[in-house]
């Protein structure tokens, strides 16, 4: 039944047609979206990325042949027609752009046919995403997933013309590389040609931006594909991009002011207006205000330190947590304080999850009495100082977590979330910026019992740290800045080493030989040896910048092709097993493991 296609010619988008004179001749293409039969008119929806429009078949218009065809029409196939711009006889539709018009179709042809989806392809899908992912090119016709997609172009063109503008390069790295340390886990792809070796693909393409600079290209940036091999999560795939960048002859605060700019002009793009300067603040501040190196800054209950008011209070798991030199803070759920005993619990299960050892909570009354799960173990006086201390108000729910600090910030920051979460403080409308400053340069892995990099080797220690790198590394702070929004790390960057001395000093802390750096990274070292500028960089998560702008809750929803948790694409079935044949050629045998 193949019709011929001669002389196809599309003359508008179906939701463009609103650019068109009523009377004109037009004709559009497009997917059957439904059809509904009327005695003798036919009217059917017809879908393209554009929106929908109403096409109506009349007999008198089309023809007896034309009609009855119109009558085959189904869902999903896809239809070119002729027809005229009219306005709309029957009821308006104020949904659609195209709401007052239709076509009074006078010829059709049937491009080709679909089977039955699996799923209705509509808006605000209710269907399980193992299928969604499974017929991902029927889930991409959905208007929610295009208008994702079309936000995430124009995002990315908006992002390449600011940079140009601001004297930009955009310069390709290589995907197959050689592996290095530090950092996630890579993917490794093998060489057939070197039996044995391997490639492995970017986690980013850090250390050749910083080759970059030193070839003198003194700004650069690139819309960069990145591999990581770590477990997924809502803003975590294996494939990810960046829009990456880094610049020669500056210091933090030229990196924050060409990317504040950046940001501005790409917010516009869905109508928001950052107001600039973004406000900045320490990872102390941050951890000792919220317990998160990434703020959620659109609402309250920060965390409180009353070590100072519980010292020597009755209560053993306070006091013992001070003694092991860990610290007691609170955080305040205003107006929770009748919160049942279950959800109570459920919180305290929650903190668990974060190595809490415990929870403790106090409600206060009405009466400014309070109901505790350690009250007994305080006097009068005691209860007082502490609720006056975490500001509580008859009807607040005040929760405490004593342990070490790191615990505590977890614990607390992750409950901070959890309770915005169930009490509907987060507004997905609202824009919370953050420049979080002054990471660690260092952190400490219990697991390889040495510092590791917090941010990467090649990231400047604070000037007035310098001295503390020998004596007392761990409270180095470093030239790293994280780009926060709403909660989530959006960006980070830092300010690189660019001196010998310091980098070998670096290097040295990190538990590095001489040898073993130069055999990891003696590329960038010899190349630091031929004369660096001084430079500094950025990178954002492409994705993350996009679920946020779309007001998603999982990077999946803006990639047009993205992995599960388990890092497989169930539409393609990626990874699969390989033939025998290829693995010969690279000489690699596959160990069975029926443990
Ligand atoms: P970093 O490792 O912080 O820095 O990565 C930068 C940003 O990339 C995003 N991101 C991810 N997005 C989705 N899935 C992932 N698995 C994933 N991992 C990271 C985050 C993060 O903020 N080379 C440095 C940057 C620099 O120093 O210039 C780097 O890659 O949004
Ligand atoms: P217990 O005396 O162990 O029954 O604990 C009394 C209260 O303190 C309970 O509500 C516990 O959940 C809480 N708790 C126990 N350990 C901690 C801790 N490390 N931090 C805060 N509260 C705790």
């Amino acid at each position: 039944m193949a019709e011929s296609m001669t002389g196809l010619h599309r003359t508008h988008r179906c939701g463009e047609v609103v650019g068109a004179a009523i009377g004109e001749t037009v004709t559009v293409m497009g997917w059957v979206q439904k059809r509904r039969n009327l005695g003798s008119l036919i009217f059917v929806d017809l879908r393209d990325r554009s929106g929908l429009l109403q096409i109506v078949f009349d007999v008198n218009d089309i023809g007896q042949d034309g009609f009855d065809k119109a009558g085959t029409l189904r869902s999903e196939y896809v239809i070119a027609v002729t027809g005229t711009l009219t306005k709309r006889e029957g009821a308006v539709n104020k949904e659609l752009a195209t709401g007052e018009l239709e076509v009074r179709a006078n010829a059709l042809r049937v491009l080709s046919e679909s089977l039955t989806p699996p799923f209705p392809i509509e808006e605000d899908s209710q269907t399980k995403d193992e299928l969604r992912l499974k017929y991902r090119y029927l889930d991409l016709r959905r208007p929610d997933l295009q208008r994702n997609l079309m936000l995430r172009s124009r995002i990315a063109m908006k992002a390449r013309a600011y940079l140009a503008e601001q004297g930009f390069l955009e310069i390709e790295t290589p995907m197959l590389n050689k592996s290095t340390p530090e950092g996630a886990r890579d993917y490794l792809v093998p060489s057939r040609i070197h039996p044995g070796c391997f490639y492995a693909l970017p986690q980013s393409p850090q250390l050749f931006k910083q080759l970059l600079m030193c070839s003198g290209y003194d700004r650069y940036f690139q819309i960069a594909r990145c591999f990581r091999d770590e477990d997924l999560r809502a803003d975590r795939q294996p494939e990810f991009t960046q829009i990456d960048m880094e610049l020669s002859f500056v210091d933090v605060d030229d990196v924050i002011a060409v990317n504040e700019g950046l940001l501005q002009t790409i917010f516009r793009e869905i109508g928001v207006e950052v107001s600039l300067p973004i406000p900045r603040m320490t990872w102390q501040e941050a951890m000792d205000r919220f317990g998160s190196d990434k703020p959620d800054t659109r609402f309250g209950m920060e965390l409180k330190n009353v070590s100072d008011v519980v010292k020597g209070c009755g209560f053993g798991v306070f006091t013992g947590a001070l003694e092991r030199g860990g610290s007691v803070r609170g955080i305040n759920a205003q107006g929770q304080g009748s919160m049942p005993r279950k959800k109570i619990d459920a919180l305290v299960e929650f903190a668990k999850g974060y190595g809490a050892k415990g929870l403790a909570y106090m409600c206060v009354n009405e009466d400014g009495s309070v109901k505790s799960s350690f009250a007994k173990f305080l006097t009068e006086e005691e209860i007082g100082a502490l609720v006056a201390a975490m500001d509580g108000k008859p009807g607040d729910l005040l929760l405490f977590a004593a342990d070490q600090d790191k615990v505590v910030y977890d614990v607390l920051g992750a409950l901070r979330l959890h309770l915005a979460r169930q009490m509907g403080l987060l507004d997905k409308n609202q824009y919370n910026f953050l420049w979080v400053t002054e990471f660690p340069l260092l952190e400490w892995s219990e697991e390889e019992n040495r510092y590791v990099a917090m941010h990467h080797p090649f990231t400047m220690p604070m000037e007035e740290d310098l001295d503390k790198l020998d004596t007392d590394p761990g409270a180095v702070r470093a030239k790293a800045y994280d780009i926060v929004l709403n909660g989530t790390e959006l960006g980070g960057g830092s300010v690189r080493i660019h001196q010998e001395d310091i980098q070998e000093k670096m290097f040295e802390v990190l538990g590095f030989t001489k040898e073993a750096a130069h055999e990891q990274f003696g590329f960038l070292l010899n190349a630091f040896k031929y004369g660096v500028p001084p430079h500094a960089g950025l990178a954002y998560g492409l994705d993350r910048l996009i679920m946020l702008m779309a007001k998603e809750d999982s990077i999946r929803e803006v990639i047009a092709f993205p992995k599960v948790k388990d890092a497989s694409c169930l539409m393609t079935d990626a990874p699969s097993r390989v033939d025998a044949k290829q693995l010969e050629e690279l000489e690699i045998a596959v160990v069975e493991n029926k443990g």
